[in-house]
């Protein structure tokens, strides 16, 4: 009976109830998205794409889409106080609202997760144009946080109906930016295995790696950390919580700041991180220091790269290696004034990790900002 027992190659993709194409777009609140779309755009070299407000028939809010590459953020401002956007703001501050996902059909991507027990954001809605439908469905996820799942091969209009493309004489340079590389949340106490177990029963996702706190932790601080992902890997989402040191975890002065769980950094991939990060330096925006201690020895850690160490030491890009490749990684300061939402830039050469290697290093740095904001 061989075909009963012939390697099936598509096996994986038919067991996957949630098949996803990848991260379709970020949602932020934000207190003026008017300025944050200039500020997106001028200092990471995002593109004006697309834009709703009361213009376009939208009356209690505005967004602006921007893009770069496969990258695309959305911008959303609320237009008065009495509105559950303003609350979030109010809330939490600037954050990560809605992590959109791609698939290929938004209502069976919604069946399947509400009946694993996923909670409903948003039921089944289609929204047309005269340039074709998008089908929208949601889920809850870890605080205040959502997942928008976004069907639009029927649709070829630059963003979904409700949006007119919002053309710029302002287009500032890329800066080389990709796509989402993975997004992390960062979880209450005890919450990380609740969520590791929300993403693998609703979401059908894989625990692919765990950090325990003896792996990130400093003289003072740690947290602990197990990443997420779905099957084809193109979606992965490490989840933070914070553990006992001898002083504030850096996971719990997030959720003190954010007043809650939610996304404590969103990691973009870039081609050639020297590049991109001496344009983003030279833009204004500040990544964590790291001393020229930890460049006396990491070569000794990952062996041989193809980078000059001198340009990665400058400009503070930390190094890992693992059995697949290494890579090349930079952690921003906080986006905003609360110390919540930063980005990594990564660069992968082969590894497929998050860098463990470079977590006492990172964790030194983010211990000294937190320490000069008093929160250590
Ligand atoms: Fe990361």
């Amino acid at each position: 009976m061989s075909t009963a027992t012939a390697p099936n190659k598509n096996k994986a993709t038919q067991t996957d109830f949630l098949p996803l194409h990848g991260t379709d777009y970020i949602e932020f609140y934000v207190g003026n998205a008017k300025q944050a779309a200039h500020f997106y755009k001028t200092a990471f070299g995002f593109q004006s794409l697309a834009y709703a407000g009361p213009e376009t028939g939208m009356k209690d809010k505005v967004s602006y889409v921007i893009r770069q590459n496969k990258l695309t953020f959305v911008l959303t401002t609320p237009l008065q106080s009495d509105n559950p956007i303003a609350d979030h703001i109010y809330k939490h501050g600037d954050g990560v609202k809605v992590l959109a996902l791609m698939v290929d059909d938004a209502k069976s991507a919604y069946e399947e997760t509400t009946k694993r027990g996923g909670k409903v954001y948003l039921e089944p809605t289609m929204l047309k144009d005269d340039k074709g439908e998008v089908v929208l469905s949601g889920i809850h996820t870890y605080g205040d946080t959502v997942h928008v799942f976004v069907e639009r091969k029927n649709y070829n209009g630059v963003f979904m109906p409700g949006f007119i493309e919002w053309k710029s004489n302002y287009n500032p340079a890329s800066t080389g930016l990709l796509y989402v590389d993975h997004c992390v949340g960062n979880v209450g106490w005890n919450q990380m295995n609740p969520w590791v177990k929300f993403y693998e029963d609703v979401m059908g996702f894989k625990n692919i790696l765990s950090f325990d706190d003896n792996d990130i932790s400093t003289e003072y601080s740690a947290l602990m950390s197990k990443v997420m992902s779905n099957g084809n890997g193109y979606v992965k989402f490490p989840i933070n919580e914070p553990a006992e040191g001898k002083k504030k975890s850096q996971v719990e002065e997030y959720l003190d700041f954010y007043n809650g769980e939610g996304v404590q950094h969103v990691a973009i991939a870039t081609n050639n991180i020297i590049e991109t990060v001496t344009e983003l330096q030279s833009r204004g925006i500040e990544f964590l220091n790291i001393p020229a201690s930890y460049y006396e020895t990491v070569l000794d850690r990952v062996g041989e790269i193809d980078e000059d160490l001198a340009p990665l030491q400058k400009l503070g890009v930390l190094i890992d290696r693992d059995d697949e490749g290494y890579l090349l990684q930079i952690f921003s300061k906080p986006l905003e004034d609360r110390p919540t939402l930063f980005f990594e830039i990564i660069q992968r050469k082969g590894a497929q990790s998050f860098g463990k290697g470079n977590f006492k290093a990172l964790f030194e740095a983010l211990e000294r900002e937190q320490d000069a904001r008093g929160n250590l």
